[in-house]
């Protein structure tokens, strides 16, 4: 059965151009829950360690670069089938090819500073949620 938690960054672009706020409006419109946010400016080492699984890629370096360039916020969301609905709402990874109205569409720059992070499974959704909140233990899915 898919969870009911999933992770998201709205990413150092959003926030740095103003749009974290309508991002949030957004998310919570869609019936989103938040259970927990931070705004903080990642360190190389968290980045590097977030983005782990792409240490392979041609644009990691970017990635972390891009990822450390300011602040950025973390959220824990809450609603039904969650990680596949916030996914949807989202669009795809290159905003080019994002659904009209979605997130990413409305608010992204490129492939790389594309606004927000959604989590792919409910198994990184977990994973990802405990690497920026570690203290909250309620957060089990
Ligand atoms: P995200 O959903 O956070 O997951 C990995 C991130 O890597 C992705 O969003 C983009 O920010 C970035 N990314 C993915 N593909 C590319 C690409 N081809 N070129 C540059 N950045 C990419």
């Amino acid at each position: 059965m898919a969870g009911n938690i999933t992770f998201s960054i709205i990413k150092p672009d959003a926030v740095a151009n103003g749009h974290a706020g309508k991002i949030l409006d957004h998310i919570i419109q869609a019936g989103y829950k938040v259970r927990a946010l931070r705004l903080i400016h990642m360190t190389q080492g968290m980045a590097e360690g977030f983005y782990a699984v792409h240490r392979e890629r041609p644009f990691f370096k970017d990635l972390v670069s891009y990822m450390c360039s300011g602040p950025c916020m973390p959220l824990v969301l809450e609603k039904a089938d969650a990680v596949a609905g916030f996914r949807t709402l989202i669009g795809a990874t290159d905003p080019a090819k994002a659904d009209e109205g979605t997130i990413r569409k409305l608010y992204a720059q490129s492939i790389e500073a594309n606004a927000v992070h959604g989590s792919d499974s409910d198994e990184n959704a977990l994973r990802e949620a405990r690497y920026f909140f570690a203290e909250i233990e309620e957060v089990r899915g």
